[in-house]
């Protein structure tokens, strides 16, 4: 699962990237992930004591972010599209303010959601509202400028006791600083928070995966691309995985390179 919003944040180009996690299942992902190296990444680890909300994260990482803007993904969103890395270097690029992405869904009551006033510009943000303002979801993947570990710390716990990443949207909403952008239906975001949708995460994976040959969220692909590790590097993961499909694909990623 990981994979998939790691890869998000490496196609907008980000490197440095520090993952929050719970004291308990920290060893787990170092020892999955090492140090990013492999991918021509930095990962940095960071200890949420306990799960008291996603604009914590800000405060946790505000060494780590030392005054500039970020990025942050949620551990458990998918998103697949033509054309993500540009939306999502356009919003990397904004050196202030933050944007975030509305996505229709069925389910707006599972979710932070947008309220759009006539003109359809956004106005509010009400994290799992009984009666949803629209249908539009924010989704899990937040561009925030240098400011949001200080403006985290204005955040009062929610009646379920978090620190909400909705009140810190809506502090820049306020300010007329937060762009709400719509991504089309032409994207597929995917959340894995119940078994339900995890098992329909996975089979729209593997559909793609068997019906392209192409695999989703292929770090040392992308990594390759972006140009982060050489050929030689792909060919060291291709053997690692070499009993099994991933390291056949790597392998032959690595000899379309040798031959254009
Ligand atoms: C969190 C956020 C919510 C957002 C959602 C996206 O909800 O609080 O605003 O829409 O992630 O996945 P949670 O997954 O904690 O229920």
């Amino acid at each position: 699962m990981i994979y998939f919003p790691i890869s998000v944040l490496m196609l907008a180009g980000i490197r440095d990237i520090a993952l929050i996690t719970t004291p308990h299942d920290q060893e787990q992902f170092q020892r999955t992930l090492g140090d990013g190296s492999q991918w021509g990444i930095r990962f940095e680890y960071i200890v949420q004591p306990s799960p008291d909300g996603l604009a914590q994260a800000y405060i946790l990482a505000e060494d780590f972010l030392d005054g500039a803007p970020s990025a942050m993904v949620l551990g458990d969103n998918i998103f697949f599209g033509h054309g993500l890395p540009e939306i999502l270097a356009s919003a990397d690029a904004k050196a202030s303010g933050g944007t975030v992405f509305g996505y229709r869904v069925a389910d707006p009551e599972r979710y932070g959601v947008v309220g759009f006033d006539a003109d359809g510009k956004a106005r509010q943000i009400i994290e799992k509202p009984e009666v949803p303002p629209s249908n539009y979801a924010v989704t899990g993947l937040y561009f925030l400028d240098g400011s949001a570990p200080a403006r985290a710390k204005q955040v009062q716990p929610s009646d379920r006791g978090e620190l909400e990443i909705t009140s810190l949207l809506e502090m820049y909403l306020h300010e007329g600083a937060l762009s709400v952008e719509k991504m089309g239906r032409g994207y597929a975001w995917l959340d894995t928070g119940t078994h339900g949708s995890l098992l329909d995460a996975g089979n729209f994976v593997r559909t793609l995966t068997l019906r392209q040959g192409l695999q989703v969220g292929c770090l040392e692909e992308i990594a390759f691309s972006q140009g982060w590790i050489d050929r030689a590097t792909l060919l060291e993961a291709a053997e690692t995985y070499r009993k099994n499909d991933y390291g056949k694909y790597l392998k032959a990623l690595a000899g379309e390179a040798a031959s254009s």
